[in-house]
């Protein structure tokens, strides 16, 4: 049997970056895959979260989901903290996995910045946590970006590392997955910097709470230049803000990026503007009224999550049985 796990940090608002690069992925992988789905709410406070805005985010985003198409019947979504074995099995790591290790993310550096001494633990750990989160249902493929591939290796190295220790094959040692062309999303204000929920200029990214007016008005908005758009993909170099655009439209209307520089290339930015607007309406606008639908009932949202982590629980309550007797706990 096949398991994927995939996590997502509640923070913040959900957008087309968020959307092309992880989360249509995910909706893919439901026909073929055992799925589960979590909203990695204990990450999320390795820096500091405030409570009021963690628990509505946590509904958001898991409305996202689930207007993208994530079907919970089927598939596991629920919230990390509500697994209570995630952060037990995560501490266990924490004895398996060595200092010399996580000295190398390059995440906690970025993270963590000049003023390392005021960092988290946590946010030291979260590798760990990580490696929980999938072991815990020995789940045997992660969809991973770029960002996370250091952070699954980590994982490939505590899974191989406790099964040698402990003379066990008990952990399966899990693939990454990387999905067709990987879909970078860019900055509509500056094609060089990643599309990013903190970025200060709202115009800079796609949300999916726009409604259709906003988001052709970002479009147009967006930043591009004086030239005519390339006729192929060496045309793009110097030219982010080109590559960004129509990138997004190959993603959008699912074909390849040679086909999009055969349809508008030697064209003008303005009319592949609009064409591009069309399209993206066409595709986040249903998900957007949807998503509005569920944020507009929270209780049912809170049920999909409960019954999750109900069905998550089960599933990991008995591997972690499983982990404590090979560690060598007095289970009573
Ligand atoms: N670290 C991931 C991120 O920030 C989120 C995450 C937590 C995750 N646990 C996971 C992703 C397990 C995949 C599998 O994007």
């Amino acid at each position: 049997m096949n398991r994927i796990f995939s996590g997502v940090q509640p923070t913040g608002n959900l957008h087309l970056g968020n959307y092309l690069g992880a989360i249509r992925n995910w909706v893919r992988l439901q026909d073929d895959y055992e799925c589960m789905f979590c909203l990695v709410d204990l990450h999320a406070i390795t820096v500091w979260q405030d409570p009021v805005a963690l628990r509505s985010n946590t509904r958001e985003v898991t409305a996202g989901l689930l207007a993208a198409g994530i079907d919970p019947k089927k598939h596991i979504v629920f919230n990390q903290s509500q697994v209570p074995c995630h952060a037990e099995l995560a501490w266990i790591f924490n004895c398996v996995a060595r200092l010399g290790w996580l000295n190398r993310m390059t995440q906690f550096k970025e993270k963590a910045g000049k003023n390392r001494e005021k960092a988290s633990v946590g946010l030291y750990a979260y590798p760990n946590l990580m490696a929980a989160d999938i072991l815990l249902y020995k789940a045997t493929h992660v969809p991973v970006g770029e960002d996370q591939k250091q952070h699954l290796e980590l994982v490939r190295d505590i899974a191989t590392k406790f099964n040698n220790d402990f003379g066990t094959a008990l952990f399966p040692v899990p693939e990454p997955l990387i999905l067709g062309e990987a879909t970078r999303v860019m900055s509509l204000r500056d094609g060089s910097n990643k599309m990013s929920k903190s970025d200060p200029s709202d115009l800079s990214r796609i949300n999916m709470t726009d409604d259709a007016d906003t988001i052709a008005k970002k479009i147009r908005k967006a930043k591009t230049d004086p030239e005519p758009l390339p006729t192929s993909q060496e045309g793009f170099k110097g030219r982010p803000e080109a590559a960004n655009l129509m990138g997004i439209y190959a993603a959008l209307s699912d074909t390849s990026v040679n086909d999009v520089l055969n349809k508008f290339g030697g064209g003008q930015f303005s009319t592949f503007k609009q064409k591009l607007a069309d399209l993206a309406v066409s595709v986040l606008g249903p998900i957007d009224s949807e998503m509005r639908r569920l944020t507009g009932d929270p209780a049912y949202v809170d049920s999909v999550l409960k019954d999750g982590a109900d069905r998550a629980n089960a599933i990991a309550g008995p591997i972690l049985a499983e982990i404590q007797e090979v560690v060598g706990f007095l289970r009573p």
